[in-house]
């Protein structure tokens, strides 16, 4: 049987959030588990440069996401998993890919797009102000980390899918003007993933500054469950579950049957603090063994290390002769040939 390659990025910028756990690595992993797929998950710690150019937080958070995706249940022996800056052909086929990039179709990336409006809109006489090549070429990275490994199904959020469309584009003009090479992918959004509520009731995401980090201690846990926004109602009186960021994030970790359960708790009046007691225990009790396994290896960084050499060794099995026949089909190579 053929298996589905699945392969996705991570931007090492920040530690992970519960929105992040229910809306992309528990889905990633569940994926990684079926029999039919066969996974590469990498971290995009060359993307990260482009967002942040603080050296310790890109270190810190490297370390934070590789240990939560193991914390969580990533067998680096299934899937490939591995730092995109190990891998040296990345960096390589960026640039043999950006020589056959239209400008224009860089143009039109959205958040290259989004940065030119900001500036027009701040009255800036330059519209290209504080935008670095980086994020412009941003698409043509992305697009090398994909093609490299021949991925075929890209799980990405509903932002990404441009630069899924972009790689294609990317492909498809590399195989016209040189042979066929690479396989064109597609994007995925899943389906199982989750979008999360914040503390403030908005989707939890870092650029809204109401996250909950997923392997917080307890006591800073449970005082960042309480602060979740609920409204003015009483106890006892009825609460709509269907309007209640404590009600969406217990989903998230609850069974069918404890959410049917806390529905009726809502219509009997279960009070918001009581609600808050009940949510904090139920996830302590969720992800305490993944705190715990995460804490482990937060510190120990060399065994982290070593788990991500071993990932970028298998990742460069492929990525070297891929390399190799990409420069002998773009005429770089021996002369003498
Ligand atoms: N740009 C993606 C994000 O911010 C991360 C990423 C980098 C990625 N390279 C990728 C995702 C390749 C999928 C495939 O979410």
């Amino acid at each position: 049987m053929s298996k589905t390659r699945v392969l996705t990025g991570i931007t090492t910028t920040g530690i992970p959030h519960l929105g992040n756990y229910a809306g992309a690595i528990r889905p990633a992993i569940e994926t990684s588990q079926k029999p039919d797929t066969e996974s590469f998950f990498f971290l995009a710690d060359y993307h990260a440069l482009i967002k942040c150019q603080e050296p310790e937080r890109v270190q810190e958070s490297v370390r934070a996401i590789a240990a939560t995706w193991l914390a969580c249940g990533l067998d680096p022996e299934r899937v490939t998993f591995y730092r995109q800056t190990d891998i040296p052909e990345i960096t390589e086929l960026t640039w043999v890919l950006t020589t056959v990039t239209a400008k224009g179709l860089m143009n039109r990336a959205h958040a290259y797009k989004a940065a030119v409006q900001d500036n027009i809109d701040d009255d800036n006489a330059d519209p290209d102000r504080g935008i670095t090549m980086g994020l412009f070429s941003y698409p043509i990275l992305m697009a090398a980390d994909i093609l490299m490994f021949n991925g075929e199904k890209i799980p990405v959020g509903k932002d990404q899918t441009q630069h899924i469309e972009m790689a294609r584009d990317i492909a498809g003009r590399f195989n016209y003007i040189y042979g066929d090479t690479f396989k064109l992918p597609e994007a995925v959004i899943e389906e199982s993933g989750m979008i999360l509520p914040g503390l403030d009731g908005r989707k939890m995401s870092k650029s809204y500054n109401n996250t909950i980090p997923l392997f917080e201690g307890e006591k800073k846990f449970r005082k960042l469950i309480n602060k979740i926004k609920t409204n003015l109602l009483e106890p006892g009186e009825p609460k709509d579950p269907d309007d209640s960021a404590l009600f969406d994030i217990y989903s998230a970790f609850a069974s069918q049957d404890q959410i049917a359960d806390m529905r009726q708790q809502y219509a009997n009046g279960i009070a918001w603090g009581e609600m808050k007691k009940v949510l904090f225990e139920f996830l302590n009790e969720e992800l305490k063994e993944k705190r715990e396994h995460y804490l482990t290896l937060m510190d120990d960084p060399a065994q982290l290390d070593a788990i991500l050499k071993r990932g970028a060794e298998k990742a460069r099995d492929l990525s070297v002769p891929l390399m190799a026949d990409v420069r002998r089909k773009v005429g770089i190579g021996p002369i003498a040939g």
